[in-house]
């Protein structure tokens, strides 16, 4: 931001007549500052050097609220909230708290209907909720009158990224800016989003680490100008590209986006994948991102690699896994109600949401072991040897045909009831190999 647009703040402050003042320095925030200053020493550093303390952004700006507020409590005279929402960032912030607001991570809070939130509830307990899934998706921020902030002990401290806030806003700026310093810098770092994109079912950060993109980011970090103002991949920087390069970053062509799923084709989550809306233009956002370092041909035969990779997996495991899955549980066979309480449950659960996605995943983003040894090999060995024969155990007659017919029919699966050397005769001709042309045959 430039002066010109800061002055612009303050006028538009003074004029709209709102509950904050730009206090650039001024008597209350001082006060505020001074005594926190005493009392928590490091909380007023990170401030002062931060880019919002040298431009004069003070503690009210923030952390001002209005009487009506349900969150606003009085505290040395002024009337504060302790939560500073998107809404109030919004209020320098406009572009940033908008397109963040949209954005796929804003929803990230809804959960409680989903499989995963069954599964934390009866299989784990509410504290796992808490301190597990609503620190990366957020929770709902809870109105405690006899808190001393007013805020439910159970929902804060609470900065999972897609927060439901009191003020009706979604989201924790703070999930990406750690307060009080508010860097665009460590927010341009894969260490960032390392915070929730990991371990088993979205291994995103351990991905990286393994592609040759986190290699050279790890060799050159310090030439890539992390704290430079303007931050455009192949003009300001160019050795390697992060998480915030590919998702969200400045092209020459594309400015800054806090929508992270503007780039992204296909999703990767569901049981089976889909196209996202719009995915060709997605698709086509992401490309001139990778255009900055690599020509076309060499861009497209990555994406061309990448969607027969998610056919594969669509194809050959998802599909038919979820058919059988879906006629056991159809037919009333599985001996416990609740869903989890069979084994089966989590064969089929691991099978897509854990090794199914990690398989697509290291696909995605050049992470050759988690596409196969973490990826592709589990999701065959759970197949092959923990789903079908747990299916088969219910000796149901349609179940099993289904069964022997993918087994001794699909080309894809009948491997199963041959014998090696012929096997190894039709990969050295070539003949396996084509069962799987049709899987390449995909649009670009
Ligand atoms: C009263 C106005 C105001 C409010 C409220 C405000 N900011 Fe800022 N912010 C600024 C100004 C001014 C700058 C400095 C711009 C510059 O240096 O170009 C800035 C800079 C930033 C930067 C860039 C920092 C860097 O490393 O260069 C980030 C990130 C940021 N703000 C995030 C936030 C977040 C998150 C919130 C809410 C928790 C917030 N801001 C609330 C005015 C505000
Ligand atoms: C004279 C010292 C003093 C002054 C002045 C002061 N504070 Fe505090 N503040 C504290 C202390 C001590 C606490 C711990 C909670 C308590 O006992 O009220 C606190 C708590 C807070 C909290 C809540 C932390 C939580 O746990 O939720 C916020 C936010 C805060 N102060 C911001 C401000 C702002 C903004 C101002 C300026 C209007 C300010 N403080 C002025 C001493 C001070
Ligand atoms: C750019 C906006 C911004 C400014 C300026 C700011 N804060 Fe905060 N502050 C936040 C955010 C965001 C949080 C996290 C609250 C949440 O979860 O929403 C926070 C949390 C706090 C907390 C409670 C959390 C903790 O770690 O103890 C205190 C106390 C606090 N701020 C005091 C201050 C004081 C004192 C100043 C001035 C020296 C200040 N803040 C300036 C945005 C700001
Ligand atoms: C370490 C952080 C983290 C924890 C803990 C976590 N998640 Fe997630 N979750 C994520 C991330 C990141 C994604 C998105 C992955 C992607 O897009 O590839 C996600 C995806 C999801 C999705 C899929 C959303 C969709 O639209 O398809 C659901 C549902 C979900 N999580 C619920 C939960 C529940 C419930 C828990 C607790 C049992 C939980 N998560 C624990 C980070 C986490
Ligand atoms: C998913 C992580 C993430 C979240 C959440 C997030 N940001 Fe950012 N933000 C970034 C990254 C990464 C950058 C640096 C982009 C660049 O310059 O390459 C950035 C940059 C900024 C900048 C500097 C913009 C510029 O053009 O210099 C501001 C201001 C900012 N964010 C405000 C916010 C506000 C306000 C929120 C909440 C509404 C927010 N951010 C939420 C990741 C995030
Ligand atoms: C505090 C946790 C957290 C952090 C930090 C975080 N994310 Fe996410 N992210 C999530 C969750 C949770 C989801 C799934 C959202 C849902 O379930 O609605 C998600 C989803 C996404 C998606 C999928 C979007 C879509 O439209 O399908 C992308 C891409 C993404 N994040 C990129 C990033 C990047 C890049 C960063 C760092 C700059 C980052 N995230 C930081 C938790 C986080
Ligand atoms: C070289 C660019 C690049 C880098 C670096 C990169 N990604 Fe990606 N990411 C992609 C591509 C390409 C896709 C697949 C897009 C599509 O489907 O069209 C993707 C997909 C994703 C998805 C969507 C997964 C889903 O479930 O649908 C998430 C989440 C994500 N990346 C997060 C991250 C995080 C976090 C990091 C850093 C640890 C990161 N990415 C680093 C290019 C990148
Ligand atoms: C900031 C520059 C930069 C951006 C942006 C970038 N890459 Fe790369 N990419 C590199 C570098 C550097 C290497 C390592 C080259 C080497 O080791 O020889 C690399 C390696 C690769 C490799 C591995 C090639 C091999 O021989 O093993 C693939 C595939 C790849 N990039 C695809 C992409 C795709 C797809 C995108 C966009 C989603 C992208 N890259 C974005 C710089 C970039």
């Amino acid at each position: 931001m430039n002066a010109l647009k800061l002055f612009g703040i303050m006028v538009t402050a003074i004029l709209l007549g709102t509950t904050w003042a730009f206090a650039a320095g001024g008597g209350e925030t001082d006060k505020c500052a001074a005594c926190h200053q005493q009392k928590n020493p490091g909380l007023y550093s990170q401030w002062k050097n931060s880019a919002h303390g040298k431009q004069g952004v003070g503690c009210l700006d923030c952390h001002g609220a209005a009487p009506k507020d349900v969150d606003a409590f009085t505290h040395e005279g002024a009337t504060i909230a302790t939560l500073v929402t998107p809404k109030d960032c919004g209020k320098c912030h406009e572009k940033e708290a908008d397109e963040t607001m949209r954005s796929y991570h804003a929803t990230a809070g809804e959960i409680l209907e989903s499989n995963d939130a069954f599964l934390a509830h009866v299989g784990g307990g509410q504290p796992v909720a808490i301190a597990g899934c609503e620190s990366c998706h957020g929770g709902k921020v809870k109105i405690d009158p006899k808190a001393p902030n007013k805020l439910a002990k159970e929902s804060w401290p609470n900065s999972g990224i897609g927060r439901i806030n009191p003020d009706g806003s979604k989201g924790a700026c703070n999930a990406c800016h750690s307060r009080h310093s508010f860097s665009k810098a460590q927010a341009r770092q894969p260490e960032n989003c390392g915070k929730c994109h990991l371990g088993p079912d979205h291994p995103q950060k351990e991905i990286y680490e393994e592609s040759k993109h986190g290699i050279a980011y790890a060799a050159h970090k310090d030439s890539m100008k992390l704290n430079n103002d303007s931050w455009v991949v192949g003009v300001d920087y160019y050795d390697a590209p992060t998480c915030a390069t590919c998702h969200m970053s400045a092209t020459q062509k594309q400015p800054v986006s806090h929508d992270v799923g503007a780039r992204i084709s296909w999703t990767l989550r569901p049981p089976i994948s889909k196209h996202k809306d719009n995915w060709q233009a997605k698709r086509g956002n992401m490309q001139d991102v990778c255009s900055s370092c690599h020509q076309g041909a060499f861009v497209n035969g990555h994406y061309y690699q990448y969607d027969a990779m998610v056919e594969l997996y669509n194809e050959k495991f998802a599909k038919p896994a979820t058919a059988i899955y879906k006629m056991l549980k159809d037919k009333g066979l599985l001996e416990r109600k609740a869903e989890f309480a069979n084994e089966i449950d989590w064969q089929y659960w691991e099978l897509w949401h854990h090794e199914g996605r990690r398989a697509r995943m290291g696909a995605a983003m050049m992470g050759p072991d988690y596409t196969w040894w973490h990826g592709i090999y589990d999701v065959a060995q759970n197949f092959y040897f923990k789903l079908i024969p747990s299916a088969l155990a219910y000796k149901d007659a349609e179940v099993t045909a289904y069964i022997d017919n993918l087994l001794k029919t699909d080309p894809m699966h009948n491997w199963i009831n041959r014998d090696t050397k012929t096997l190894k005769e039709d990969i050295r001709s070539g003949k396996l190999q084509e069962v799987y042309r049709k899987l390449f045959q995909q649009q670009q």
